[in-house]
């Protein structure tokens, strides 16, 4: 992988940060967007815009094949068996709401029990709190171990006869820590427990296949992986699909509209209400391609690398402290520094160019299991370099010199 080529396909790095070069360390938060991607938006804005699935103009069919390909090319990145099992959402937030909601509606009742885990951000706690409201049901939350990871037997101990889903991260925005998803989905469905997995970290970095890992619901970010903002995507087995009620209502997802009743379209027209991102989708599909062009195994590799190098440099700098020890860790480094602030740090690092993020990371309650109340978070993505993570490193130096650390 020749990094320099790659990151010369992204914009951003042409521009200097308090006349620093940029070093973006935050892609866990939201990854940069290569030209292509940029580009595809403004070219569909420009020459070929149209809202699809309406009309039967040139410009309205042209825009819904296009909008089309996205899905089919997203069905074969994380190898769906059907089209039709991917759901274009506003995010992976919207993803998981739709799923509590339209779950919770048809088959929750007082009493029953969601299984969540510590790692979870809030995209994956608050749309299952709500229905703790709604219906009276309970959240358990499977404990991690001493190294930030969820095991297979914190699972199954949290499991109990009421557990009516699980819903899981597949990596850790906080400890790195990935799950075994897969031998976690085929223990849920011994139990005959559905699962969904919040892929929001998951899918920017690591290989994906729906129909191998088996699970019920996958979440995606879609601007986490060098994509568009506004997008996210579900994946769902067709069978839950067409189970579940939908979640909104409006144009293009209904067949029939009389006085007296509805009748809902097919899949996934069914799930996608109103005028969506079409634009972000028809681009996303420019983000798939340079995700192929790399290839997702090759990016997971040099990430790993990557991840490696960092926790070895910021293990030798003392005051540092690591937080979680994964096995199996993603490409994500959080981390305290003795006496400061992790926004003081944050703030310090930019001075230098160098972009991370501070404070809970949308995971209170996995800061409050640790005892912190924000630490800092250097996260990787395709186009960085073990220059960057020794910039960081020396930018810590920095910071810990104007602490007097
Ligand atoms: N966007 C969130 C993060 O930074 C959840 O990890």
């Amino acid at each position: 992988m020749n990094i320099d080529n790659i990151k010369k396909q992204f914009p951003i790095f042409n521009n200097k940060v308090h006349n620093n070069d940029l070093v973006y360390l935050d892609s866990a938060n939201s990854s940069q967007k290569p030209q292509v991607v940029v580009d595809r938006i403004y070219d569909f804005y420009t020459k070929e815009f149209s809202n699809v699935g309406r009309s039967v103009h040139y410009l309205a069919v042209a825009a819904t094949n296009l909008y089309e390909n996205t899905r089919s090319m997203m069905q074969k990145y994380i190898n769906a068996k059907d089209p039709n099992e991917i759901v274009f959402t506003k995010g992976a937030t919207e993803a998981i709401n739709l799923v509590a909601n339209t779950f919770g509606q048809k088959f929750l009742e007082e009493g029953d029990e969601i299984l969540l885990t510590e790692l979870e951000h809030h995209s994956n706690y608050v749309p299952w709190h709500y229905l703790r409201k709604l219906k009276g049901i309970k959240i358990n939350f499977a404990e991690i171990n001493n190294d930030g990871e969820i095991t297979i037997e914190s699972i199954e101990k949290s499991i109990t006869p009421k557990t009516k889903m699980i819903a899981i991260t597949h990596l850790s925005n906080v400890t790195g820590a990935i799950l075994p998803i897969k031998e976690i989905t085929s223990l849920a469905h011994s139990k005959n427990i559905p699962i969904l997995i919040d892929g929001c970290q998951g899918a920017p970095h690591l290989k994906l296949d729906m129909q191998d890992i088996d699970c019920d619901f996958y979440a995606i970010s879609c601007h986490k992986m060098y994509g568009p903002t506004g997008l996210g995507i579900l994946y769902a087995k067709k069978k839950w699909l067409e189970a579940l009620p939908p979640y909104q209502g409006g144009g293009g997802m209904i067949r029939d509209v009389k006085k007296e009743g509805i009748s809902f379209g097919d899949l996934p027209n069914k799930y996608e209400a109103g005028t969506m991102a079409t634009a972000q989708v028809i681009a996303f599909g420019e983000s798939i391609k340079f995700l192929n062009q790399i290839g997702i195994e090759n990016i997971e590799k040099h990430e790993s690398e990557l991840t490696k190098y960092g926790e070895e440099v910021l293990r030798k700098n003392n005051s540092v402290k690591l937080i979680g020890n994964p096995k199996n860790k993603g490409s994500v480094l959080s981390f305290t520094l003795d006496g400061i602030h992790a926004h003081d740090i944050a703030t310090i690092l930019d001075e230098d160019g160098v972009a991370i993020r501070a404070g809970h990371h949308c995971c209170q309650i996995l800061h409050d299991k640790l005892g912190l109340t924000a630490t800092a978070r250097a996260s990787l993505g395709v186009y960085n370099t073990k220059e960057d993570l020794d910039k960081l490193n020396e930018s810590i130096n920095n910071c810990k010199k104007i602490f007097d650390r």
